[in-house]
């Protein structure tokens, strides 16, 4: 794992304006020598970022790159009593908080440009291209029993929903019981939330969000989901420290809801955006298939599904399909 160098970052922040800078002035501006900052751009492209070069006139973006910003990141969160660490690469961001060990009181965050192992759902991978998205995670100790976490996938669903609002979509966004965020069809978000419960009866949340922000295409063609992102949606570059910080404090406070009112006090939100819906689906949970129509959730987060003799068939966990 390495952390997130400002060096790294002033030189992206330098050639953020997509014209030339050579390495003598690049280099006089951090206070490091010209082939240090070669090896910094030499990084970036083995990193895939598209950076031209030539002998006379120095470096140039190909496309508007802007990386995390972990001061403005803690100085919009200063408020939050919290750890923040920004890596430049990490296995999983998820797995990186898990393997601490013994998570400590305060919330957690870390945030990664790079995953090399990024994890989805049911063992799938998660695959993010350098600095183009949000992978992120959030660790905290929550005064819930383990059976009530249910609708916990939900409420970060719908933060995430919340905080997006601000974008505008033509088109509204919706989420896929139990914790897909897509547009039209197509997956945006994808939220991993890892349970840990020390001997002490101390329960943990380990809320893992990726999500596909200014990725405009998949170069080596990894991902096997159909996926979109912001940026393909709206058609301009997006500042993702701000869309990040605005969305943990969003986070934030919905989990408080959660903690204090469990998931009924979602429940209505839920709906607005339930893109299961009144649609025959599949759920596949381990080894067992349940097949009917979905008809909403109830009060715990559990999916309700009717199936074709009229009996409801209550779904706590699983993978949906809508059936064509
Ligand atoms: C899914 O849709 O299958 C869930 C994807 C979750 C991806 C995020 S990215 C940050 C965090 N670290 C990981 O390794 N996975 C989650």
């Amino acid at each position: 794992m390495k952390i997130l160098s400002s060096n790294l970052r002033e030189t992206v922040n330098i050639l953020s304006d997509l014209n030339y800078h050579d390495g003598d002035s690049i280099g006089n501006k951090l206070g490091i020598t010209r082939s240090a900052v070669w090896k910094i751009i030499k990084k970036l492209q083995d990193y895939g970022i598209k950076i031209n070069s030539t002998k006379s006139k120095g470096y140039a973006l190909e496309s508007t790159l802007r990386l995390l910003d972990e001061n403005y990141i803690k100085k919009s969160l200063s408020e939050q009593d919290m750890e923040i660490t920004v890596f430049e690469s990490v296995e999983s961001t998820n797995d990186y908080l898990k393997n601490l060990g013994k998570i400590n009181p305060i919330p957690r965050i870390c945030l990664a440009e790079y995953q090399t192992k990024g994890r989805g759902r049911h063992s799938r991978s998660w695959h993010a291209p350098f600095g183009q998205n949000l992978t992120f995670s959030y660790a905290y100790p929550i005064a819930k029993d383990v059976s009530e976490l249910a609708g916990l996938s939900l409420v970060v669903g719908l933060s995430v929903i919340n905080t997006l609002k601000e974008f505008n979509f033509p088109k509204k966004l919706s989420l896929k019981w139990p914790n897909d965020i897509l547009y039209e069809d197509k997956k945006i978000v994808g939220i991993l939330i890892d349970v840990v419960a020390e001997s002490n009866g101390q329960t943990y949340i380990i809320i893992g969000i990726g999500i596909n922000v200014n990725m405009s295409h998949d170069e080596e063609n990894i991902i096997t989901q159909k996926w979109d992102s912001l940026s393909n949606i709206l058609g301009s570059y997006i500042d993702r420290n701000k869309l990040f910080t605005n969305l943990i404090k969003c986070l934030i406070a919905y989990l408080n809801k959660f903690e204090y009112q469990g998931f009924s006090a979602f429940a209505d939100e839920f709906c607005l955006y339930d893109s299961l819906f009144d649609k025959q689906i599949k759920v596949l949970s381990g080894n067992s298939e349940v097949q009917g129509m979905a008809i909403g959730i109830n009060n715990l987060g559990h999916l309700l599904v009717q199936l074709a003799g009229g009996e409801i068939k209550i779904c706590s966990s699983g993978d949906t399909t809508i059936i064509k």
